[in-house]
C-alpha cells in the first residue's frame, strides 16, 4: 500500500494538505470531538465565542491561558516532521492547518495556512489589530489595545465568526488546483475547511485520508489509511525516499 501510494506522491506536482487536532494528539495536545475531547468537558458556546467573551472574558481567558501553557510545553511529533520534509521533496505543496497549536511550523514547515488562527498571538476585539507578541494575559486585568483601547482577545477564530478572507480564499485555490490531497486527523465536519478535501475531489484531484477513525469523508477518499498520522505520514515519506 505505502509503494503504491508514494508512487502517487511521486507522481504529483502538486500536493495539498489539510490538518486537524489529530495531527497533534500524539504530541499530547487534545482533540475537540471524541472520548477526551475538549468539547465533551467543556462547552464552546461559553468559551469560544464572541458572547461569551462579552459576557465573561475572565473565564475565556483563564481556558485560552490554560491552553496556550499545555501548547507551550510540547512539541512537535513525527507526523508534523513529516509533513515538514514532504514539502521539501515536492516542487508545489500547500500546508493548510485548522489547528492553532503553532506545532507545524516549529517543526520546520515555512508557509502554513492557518485557518483558525494562532492561540499563541492576541488580537483586539474591537479593531482586530493583532497585538505584540509575548503579552502575558492577566484575566483579571485584561490589557488594553494600544490603538483603540479595546481588550485583547485570544486570534483565533470563534464560532460564529469569519475566516480571514486571504487565508481561506488561498486553501481553496490550493484545494482546487492540486492533483493530490492529504486530509489528515480531522473528523472533516467543521467547515468551510470540512470543504476544501471536497473540492480537491470534485476538481479532480486524488484524495488521502489519515485517520485511526472513519469519517465522512472516508467514503469519498481514494486511500484510507486507518492510522495515527505520526506513524502512517513518515512510512508514506519513508516509501517516497526508497522509490526516488
Ligand atoms: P476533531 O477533534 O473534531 O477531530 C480530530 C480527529 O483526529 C478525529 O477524526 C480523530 O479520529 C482523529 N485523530 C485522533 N488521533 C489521531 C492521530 N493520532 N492521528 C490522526 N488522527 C487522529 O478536530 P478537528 O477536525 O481539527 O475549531 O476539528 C475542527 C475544528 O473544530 C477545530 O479547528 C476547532 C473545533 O471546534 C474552532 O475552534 C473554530
Amino acid at each position: 500500500m505505502y509503494e503504491e501510494i508514494a508512487k502517487v506522491v511521486r507522481n504529483c506536482g502538486k500536493i495539498a494538505v489539510l490538518t486537524g487536532a489529530g495531527i497533534s494528539a500524539e504530541s499530547g495536545v487534545p482533540t475537540f470531538r471524541g472520548k477526551e475531547g475538549l468539547w465533551g468537558k467543556f462547552r464552546p458556546e461559553e468559551l469560544a465565542t464572541m458572547d461569551a467573551f462579552m459576557a465573561n472574558p475572565e473565564i475565556v481567558w483563564e481556558w485560552y491561558n490554560w491552553r496556550r501553557q499545555l501548547i507551550g510545553e510540547v512539541q512537535p511529533n513525527p507526523g508534523h516532521y513529516a509533513l515538514a520534509e514532504l514539502a521539501s521533496e515536492i516542487d508545489d505543496f500547500s500546508l493548510i492547518t485548522q489547528n492553532v497549536d503553532g506545532l507545524h511550523r516549529a517543526a520546520g514547515s515555512r508557509e502554513v495556512l492557518e485557518l483558525h488562527g494562532n492561540i499563541m498571538f492576541n488580537k483586539c476585539v474591537k479593531c482586530n489589530r493583532r497585538a505584540p507578541e509575548d503579552i502575558d494575559i492577566d484575566p483579571s486585568n485584561i490589557p488594553a489595545c494600544e490603538h483603540c483601547g479595546g481588550s485583547l482577545r485570544p486570534d483565533v477564530v470563534w464560532f460564529g465568526e469569519m475566516l480571514d478572507r486571504e487565508v481561506i480564499s488561498e486553501a481553496f485555490r490550493a484545494a482546487e488546483t492540486c492533483e493530490l490531497f492529504f486530509s489528515v486527523g480531522t473528523s472533516a465536519i467543521v467547515h468551510p475547511a470540512a470543504s476544501l478535501p471536497i473540492s480537491a475531489k470534485q476538481a479532480g484531484a486524488t484524495l488521502i485520508e489519515v485517520n485511526p477513525e472513519r469519517t465522512p469523508l472516508s467514503d469519498l477518499a481514494d486511500y484510507y489509511l486507518a492510522g495515527p498520522s505520526g506513524e502512517v505520514l513518515p512510512q508514506i515519506l519513508e516509501a517516497l525516499r526508497e522509490h526516488s
